[in-house]
């Protein structure tokens, strides 16, 4: 039986939000933002196992994050850029018997603490043994604007057809390896190195409150998300 693995990069340094320490390790509500994400995964029960991947000079995650699971990895092999620390883990992951090619991965950002289980569950019965994968994404709901180099309106876009990717990001793990052993330029999430062999994800309904914690204003927002809603 294949199974669902959660891959969590969390080896980046958050740059942009600016806490003096990666953003995952940023304690909200009591908890560490990566610690919520993982207790999102570890509790679904259509997911069999966590990895999280961690800097290899990770000095945060022991005390940040006190979590014992049987269902948990943790490997400390991340790289210099998102798609480098993914495609480690899953080279881990292989190499270590803890997934097989025929397994679905499922990537998701560590800094998405407030993925709603019920988006979790949409993606995995939507993608379903589908070979293309599949991702949550919004719709785009703002019209959008090309700017010139003043930062003047150069043009107004069509937003026709366009959607803002989230993660999870869902394909086999097989397809994903190969993917990413590409050749990682311009790989900012996993579904653009599936395309470029010509594949083609599915788009699956995501969740505005599934934001990425990623500039210090977001922080109060995640917090009223974290303390509220019926899925948590
Ligand atoms: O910086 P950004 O928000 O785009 O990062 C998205 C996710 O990728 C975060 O969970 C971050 O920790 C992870 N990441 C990583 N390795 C890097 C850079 C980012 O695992 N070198």
């Amino acid at each position: 039986m294949n199974r669902r693995i959660a891959l969590i990069p969390a080896a980046g340094v958050g740059e942009r939000f600016g806490a003096g320490k990666p953003k995952q390790y940023v304690e909200i509500n009591g908890k560490t933002v990566l610690a919520h994400t993982l207790d999102i995964f570890l509790q679904h029960a259509q997911i069999d196992r966590v990895a999280v991947v961690l800097s290899p000079d990770d000095v945060f995650f022991q005390t940040a994050c006190r979590i014992r699971h049987d269902r948990l990895t943790v490997l400390r092999c991340g790289g210099i850029s998102r798609a480098e620390s993914v495609r480690n883990g899953i080279d881990a992951l292989l190499q270590q018997g803890l997934a097989s090619g025929s397994d679905r991965i499922l990537v998701h950002d560590a800094a998405r603490c407030c993925l709603p289980p019920e988006a979790l569950t949409r993606l995995i019965e939507a993608v379903g043994d589908d070979e293309n994968g599949g991702i949550l994404a919004i719709p785009v709901a703002d019209t959008l604007k090309r700017a010139d180099a003043d930062k003047r309106t150069a043009e107004t876009v069509s937003r026709e057809r366009l959607w803002q990717a989230q993660t999870p990001q869902m394909f086999q793990t097989a397809l994903l390896q190969r993917a990413l052993s590409g050749g990682l330029d311009g790989i900012t999430d996993e579904a653009s190195a599936v395309e470029r062999l010509g594949f083609k994800p599915r788009l699956v309904q995501g969740d505005v409150r599934n934001l990425k914690l990623t500039l210090p204003q977001d922080e109060h927002i995640v917090r009223l998300l974290l303390s509220d809603g019926p899925s948590r």
